[in-house]
C-alpha cells in the first residue's frame, strides 16, 4: 500500500503516520525527518538544508526528489510506504508520475490555520524516532520524555509562531494546488483521494483512516 499524506504544517501527518506504520507495517518516509537527520549528522545536505528550513522555506525540488527516489528503492519499501511531507509542489508530484511511481491513496488532513498555530506552540518531538507529542492534546507519559526511550523531547526550531505563519503561507501557495492535482488523478482512476477533518481528536482521525484502508 502506497500512501501520500497531504496537509498543512501541523495538520497531523506525522502523528497519523506513526499510527499507520504500526497498523500496516509500512515505513514512514518523512522528508522533514530525513532532512533533520542530515542536519544532526552535519552532512553537506544538512548544512544546505538547515538555513532554508529554519526560515520556513522549502528546500529545492531537485534535492528532495533525489532523496525520495533513493529511499523508496530500499528493501523495507517493497510492500509500500507512507509519504509524509512529500510531494509538496507540483514539480515533485510530476516527478513521481514521470517515474511511474503509482500511489494507492492520497489522504488530506484539513485543519484551519489558527488551529495550526496553537498546535505548533505545544508540539514536542523525539528527534531519534520522529514521534510527535503535544503538551495538551497528546502528552507524553512523563513530562518532557519520550514514551518508548525516556529520552528528552525537544521543540523544533521552525515551530516559532512567525516561522509557522510563513510555512502556512508557503503551504497555501505551493502545496495546496496538489489537492486539485490529486483530485484529478483520482477522477482519472489513478488513485483514491480522501479528505479528513483533521481537527477531530487524534484517535478519531486514526479510526476513520483504518476504516478507509481496511
Ligand atoms: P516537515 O517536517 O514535513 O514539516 P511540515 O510539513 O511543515 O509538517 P509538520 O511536521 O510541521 O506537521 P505534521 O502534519 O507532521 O503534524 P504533527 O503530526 O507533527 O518539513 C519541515 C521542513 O523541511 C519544511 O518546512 C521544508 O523546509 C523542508 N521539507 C520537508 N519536506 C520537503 C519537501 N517535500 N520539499 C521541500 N522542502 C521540504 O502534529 C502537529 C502537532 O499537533 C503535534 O504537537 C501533535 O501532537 C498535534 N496533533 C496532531 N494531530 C492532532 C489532533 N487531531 N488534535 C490535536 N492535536 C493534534
Ligand atoms: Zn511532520
Amino acid at each position: 500500500m502506497r500512501i501520500i499524506l497531504l496537509g498543512a504544517p501541523g495538520a497531523g501527518k506525522g502523528t497519523q503516520a506513526q499510527f499507520l506504520m504500526g497498523k500496516y507495517g509500512i515505513p514512514q518516509i518523512s522528508t522533514g525527518d530525513m532532512l533533520r537527520a542530515a542536519i544532526k549528522a552535519g552532512t553537506e545536505l544538512g548544512l544546505a538544508a538547515k538555513r532554508v528550513m529554519d526560515e520556513g522555506k522549502l528546500v529545492s525540488d531537485e534535492l528532495i526528489i533525489g532523496l525520495v527516489k533513493e529511499r523508496i528503492t530500499q528493501e523495507d519499501c517493497a510492500n509500500g510506504f507512507l509519504l509524509d511531507g512529500f510531494p509538496r509542489t507540483i514539480p515533485q508530484a510530476d516527478a513521481m508520475k514521470d517515474a511511474q511511481i503509482n500511489i494507492d491513496y492520497v489522504i488530506e488532513f484539513d485543519v484551519a490555520d489558527e488551529v495550526i498555530v496553537e498546535r505548533m506552540a505545544g508540539r514536542r518531538v523525539h528527534p531519534g524516532s520522529g514521534r510527535v507529542y503535544h503538551l495538551k492534546y497528546n502528552p507524553p507519559k512523563v513530562e518532557g520524555k519520550d514514551d518508548d526511550t525516556g529520552e528528552d523531547l525537544v521543540i523544533r526550531p521552525d515551530d516559532q509562531e512567525e516561522t509557522v505563519r510563513k510555512r502556512l503561507g508557503i503551504y497555501h501557495e505551493q502545496t495546496k494546488p496538489l489537492v486539485s492535482y490529486y483530485t484529478k488523478e483520482a477522477e482519472a482512476g489513478n488513485c483514491a483521494y480522501q479528505k479528513f477533518d483533521g481537527t477531530q481528536a487524534v484517535e478519531d482521525v486514526s479510526s476513520q483512516l483504518a476504516k478507509l484502508l481496511g
